[in-house]
């Protein structure tokens, strides 16, 4: 049986709405539907709702999430996006990114409050750890492994060490969840990732932002 797998596009803070929706007619027609393997997308919000009409109107096998979301519920909170409005464009949300720990403060109990409300809303978590030690809040059945040395420096981390480490992220949670790798993936090394025994996908930022890199991404997961 074939394994499933995630490949997860991080834009960051790139692209405006022209050039997400170019993006979308380069991979959307470029993707065949799979049953084993989930294509996501992360925009900035301010993309999110015509990122999902795009994939609407093709067809396209993709699902669209966010880099980030409240950790409060609907309400007076001044420039947060909430959950409970994120929900009718997303499926899944980044939370506790290395990026956002770093230069927004956030903590770990920051990114359980942020866990909360994606499930409360039925987004499915995606928690970023920098280490085999960082805290996974409860409820979280998708985890990346990210260490913060590979993060945009073009220098990955091994697929033996990255298999390891997500042998042990998963171990302590009695096996119940999918670990991710991300940190510097590109064409030329994602099929290595991939095809370790405790790795169920990547999370790419640099390599995702160049559509057709992108979609040679997912096609070397087949
Ligand atoms: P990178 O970023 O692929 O540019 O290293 C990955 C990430 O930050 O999720």
């Amino acid at each position: 049986m074939e394994k499933n797998l995630w490949v997860i596009a991080n834009w960051k803070s790139n692209k405006n709405l022209k050039e997400a929706l170019e993006w979308m007619g380069i991979v959307g027609p470029n993707l065949s539907k799979r049953e084993n393997i989930k294509v996501v997308v992360c925009p900035q919000f301010s993309e999110l709702e015509e990122v999902n009409k795009a994939i609407r109107v093709g067809n396209f096998p993709l699902i669209v999430g966010s880099q980030d979301l409240s950790p409060f519920p609907a309400g007076a909170f001044t420039g947060e996006e909430s959950a409970s409005t994120l929900h009718q464009y997303i499926g899944l949300a980044i939370l506790g990114h290395s990026e956002r720990r770093e230069a927004f403060g956030e903590t770990d109990e920051i990114v359980k409050q942020k866990v909360k409300q994606a499930n409360d809303q039925g987004i499915t978590p995606l928690v970023c750890v920098q280490e085999s030690t960082t805290p996974i809040p409860d409820h979280c059945q998708l985890i990346a492994y990210e260490p913060i040395f590979a993060i945009g420096t073009g220098n990955p981390d091994t697929p033996e060490n990255a298999n390891k480490m997500a042998a042990v992220i998963k171990s302590k949670q009695d096996n119940k969840i999918e670990v991710l790798y991300g940190g510097s993936v590109n064409s030329r090394n994602v099929a290595e990732f991939v095809k370790m025994e405790h790795l169920s996908g990547v999370l790419v930022g640099k390599a995702s932002l160049d559509g057709k890199e992108f979609v040679r991404i997912v096609r070397s997961c087949y």
